[in-house]
């Protein structure tokens, strides 16, 4: 058997080892291994450590949107009972990260940019009089008198060009609108979205000497590690993050926030551990928000309904000076044929906390709008929505040409319309009725980008023939701990009950963090390395090829030659640290995990209000690591389409620039009775380009496009074409 070496991680016909091993523990349905400790609350979140003599910090935000502060008031605070420290520090207070360190901008603990900026942070003895004090706390301001954009529409908002990207441009986008058959030309609008993790953000710091040491709740902890360094200006190698349990980041973990770099410098001050937990109102204020969006979409089609223009051009929001501008057309780029195109995203800059990577950033917005225009032209142009994506395939990613490594998206639509039954559905509206509800049914696409990045793990097979796998990969309840166990078994040969996976301190060897749905391929192709030189090893002592080895069940065997592996390791164990690194097929192919959702709504015809009653969703995103893993993100998704169809917003206050709705209570994300009967079909494939596993992602596969789907049963139910979302009782009626 030929294993991979070079950057092609075998080529479509040449046999992938993990096609071959016999211990049939990869890509089955197990069980996170570490469910029941989360479930009866014994896992250990950042908040939950115990530290003797640990002081309680409590952030204070500010209450204006711009200007200056001119003077707090610390003493009459530092009299309060219990308060140990006002601290009010440069590093502290600047803007929340974009797992991007040395390149955040540092501002001047004097200088408010947005409403809510923290300014300040109170320790005392315990939380109740940190978080008194923090109320009690006086901040005299100087209001700036300079106009200030709280909107992106506002004519005091600077428009720019993104730092980050630039924008597609092919052939004659107003001539094809021009000669096309069948046009679309509209403009949708979508809100922003706050990340929502269900764990607020929480740090324990200690010094042990010049080491910090932090309990932390964060994404991709060795960028972390390098955030909290810069900030503090000091070696990334006195640093530790410990983070084995994570409750969610959805995009808010993946760069350090506020009270981490506050209760590290707390802790130095005072000499001994400092917690600080932000409260709901906090993380929905100061951490990252997802930028709404204008986008306008202009679909010119043949008489066939074949795309020959493309236009998506979004007007989006930041603080000045951030580089992230959220890429609403990453996946337009490639999904659909049109050679004449013009793909463009402005950046408006506002008085607005930082707007950074929030679930699926770039498609899960810019889809949900591609998805619902192209169920305008499907309309316009008489042909069934899923005849006209599969109508709308190119052979190459236009403009650029390149050719795409793998694609189950003719498959996802076929076999998911199938299996929703979409021939049942009426291509014109309003044909079915049940009581007060018109009932419709819509689809879309799914497509987002697939990402290999940077990371190693290290994998030890023990003298008493179990394995222990060691990353600083990060479990944010997506399935890392099963997957990475689950790779390692079948490498080596060992029951699941046989390995042991350590993960979330920086430690260990540099795992690929959590975030950009790249975890669980990038750090598993780095195990599955180690794994493989490993195998090597136990070649080596059997005395047979690499490639003749068979290993189940802890028994390693070549012909007719078998021996367990404790009697080949003698005493010894074998440690291997595998890593990869992106190849030269990045660059070469067009990588992306592609799918279909098919939604059936009720519409009440009184009061317009919208319920799901049953969504059908079908991806292809290479090799299945582990189905249920798989299957729950791809649910996940798939509800946060729900309610970023229906009910997610977050709302501004105009006069003032505070965020009015800061909490869960009215930030609207889907409860159970939100949610139907969710069916999640998962593709057989295999990617030889995207990883040595041939696997791509899915953790975000599951958002990019669900709302469209929604908002296109939507109008097959009641004939109404909104063109904003949240889709609100209030727009529909
Ligand atoms: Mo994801 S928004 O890259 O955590």
């Amino acid at each position: 058997m030929r294993l991979f070496k070079t950057d092609m991680y075998n080529t479509p016909d040449t046999r992938n080892l993990l096609d071959h091993t016999r211990q049939g523990v990869i890509g089955k349905p197990l069980d996170r291994p570490e469910g029941p400790l989360k479930v009866s609350g014994s896992a250990t979140y950042s908040a939950e450590w115990k530290f003797d003599n640990c002081a309680e910090g409590v952030l204070v935000l500010s209450t204006i949107a711009q200007g200056t502060v001119e003077t707090i008031h610390k003493q009459p605070v530092l009299d309060m009972p219990g308060v140990l420290a006002v601290l009010a520090d440069e590093a502290m207070t600047r803007r929340s990260t974009q797992g991007t360190a040395g390149e955040a901008p540092v501002q001047d603990v004097h200088t408010v940019e947005y409403f809510a900026q923290p300014i300040a942070l109170v320790v005392a003895e315990n939380f109740e009089q940190a978080r008194d004090a923090a109320l009690a706390l006086k901040v005299d301001y100087a209001i700036s008198d300079e106009p200030i954009a709280l909107d992106p529409e506002s004519p005091d908002a600077e428009v720019e060009d993104p730092a980050n990207s630039e924008p597609v441009k092919g052939g004659d986008l107003d001539q094809a609108m021009r000669d096309a058959a069948f046009a679309v030309d509209v403009e949708y609008d979508t809100p922003g979205h706050a990340s929502a993790a269900m764990e607020p953000h929480a740090t324990i710091a200690q010094w042990d000497g010049d080491h910090l040491v932090l309990h932390g709740s964060y994404q991709m902890l060795s960028y972390n590690v390098k955030e909290i360094a810069d900030c503090l200006s000091m070696s990334p190698k006195k640093v530790r993050i410990i983070a084995p349990y994570v409750g969610g980041g959805f995009g808010s973990k993946l760069g350090i926030t506020h009270e981490a770099v506050a209760a590290a410098i707390a802790a130095k001050e005072l000499q001994r551990p400092v917690r600080v937990v932000m409260t709901r109102q906090h993380v929905f204020q100061t951490v990252m928000r997802r930028s709404e969006t204008r986008q306008r979409v202009r679909l010119a089609a043949d008489a066939t309904g074949k795309l020959i223009g493309l236009g998506h051009e979004a007007l989006v929001s930041n603080l000045p000076d951030e580089d992230f501008a959220e890429p609403v057309t990453q996946a337009t780029e490639f999904l659909y044929s049109g050679e004449n195109r013009l793909l463009e995203v402005k950046v408006a800059r506002i008085s607005r906390m930082t707007a950074g990577s929030v679930r699926a950033p770039g498609e899960a917005v810019g889809m949900q709008v591609l998805e619902a225009a192209m169920d305008e032209l499907a309309e316009a142009a008489g042909i069934d929505p899923v005849e006209l994506r599969k109508r709308n395939m190119p052979d190459k990613v236009p403009v650029e040409g390149t050719p795409y490594s793998s694609r189950m998206l003719a498959e996802a639509l076929d076999q998911g319309a199938s299996a929703f039954g979409w021939d049942q559905r009426y291509a014109t509206p309003c044909q079915r009725r049940e009581g007060e509800w018109w009932i419709g049914m819509g689809m879309a696409s799914a497509a987002r980008v697939n990402m290999l990045v940077d990371a190693e793990a290290r994998v030890t097979l023990k003298a008493d023939g179990t394995a222990l796998v060691e990353t600083d990969q990060t479990d944010i309840g997506t399935g890392s701990y099963a997957i990475l166990g689950q790779i390692a078994g079948e490498m080596l040969g060992l029951p699941i009950d046989r390995v042991k996976v350590m993960l979330g301190d920086t430690s260990l060897p540099a795992g690929a963090g959590s975030g950009g749905s790249f975890g669980a391929i990038s750090t598993g192709s780095a195990v599955m390395r180690a794994c493989e030189d490993i195998r090597k090893r136990i070649a080596k002592a059997l005395g047979c090829d690499a490639e003749d080895l068979d290993i189940k069940d802890g028994v390693a065997s070549a012909g007719d030659d078998s021996r367990a592996l404790t009697d080949l390791l003698d005493g010894k164990d074998f440690a291997e640290t595998g890593s990869i690194k992106p190849g030269k097929t990045a660059k070469d192919y067009s990588q992306a995990s592609y799918g279909a959702f098919f939604a059936e709504v009720a519409v009440n015809a009184f009061t317009g209000e919208t319920r799901v009653r049953r969504m059908t969703g079908a991806f292809g995103f290479g090799r299945v690591l582990n189905a249920k893993t798989a299957r729950s993100q791809c649910l996940g998704g798939m509800v946060w389409g729900i309610g970023s169809a229906l009910t997610e917003e977050l709302a501004f206050d105009l006069r003032d620039g505070h965020l009015v709705n800061h909490d869960l209570a009215e930030y609207h994300v889907p409860a159970h009775a939100d949610v139907p009967a969710i069916e999640v079909i998962l593709l057989e494939e295999r990617d030889a380009a995207a990883s040595p596993l041939q696997a791509k992602g899915v953790g975000e596969l599951g958002i990019c496009g669900a709302a469209g789907s929604i908002a296109n049963a939507i109008y097959n139910a009641c004939g109404v074409r909104l063109r904003s979302f949240p889709m609100t009782l209030d727009k529909v009626i």
